[in-house]
């Protein structure tokens, strides 16, 4: 297997509804994720880019929250209709791999 020079970990963190904010309960991340993840493929960019899903990645408040590594981008506060322009943004920062 290749590895990808960039990842986009995504925050799939649960807490219980009585507990505070994170991204699965509060935002439903994992669906986000998986339409990330489906963004990036369809676009071909498995070589370059990995989309997982992560644990809790600190902020918690105001998510979901995600960051592309190593670029250090974040993204937070996004929902279904922003994953294409998420990807658009990743994919002009990911730098190509050199691990083929
Ligand atoms: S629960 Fe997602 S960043 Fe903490």
């Amino acid at each position: 297997m290749t590895k990808p020079n960039n990842i986009l970990f995504v925050c799939t963190n649960a807490r219980g509804a009585d507990k505070r904010e994170s991204c699965e309960t509060s935002h439903g991340s994992s669906e986000l994720c998986k339409s990330l993840r489906d963004a990036a493929k369809a676009r071909g960019l498995k070589p370059e880019l990995r989309v997982a899903s992560s644990s809790c990645l600190g902020p918690c408040h105001q998510g979901p929250h995600a960051v592309l590594m190593p670029a250090d981008k974040w993204f937070s506060g996004f929902d279904a209709t922003d994953c294409e322009t998420i990807i658009d943004s990743v994919q002009q920062i990911i730098t190509p791999n050199t691990n083929v």
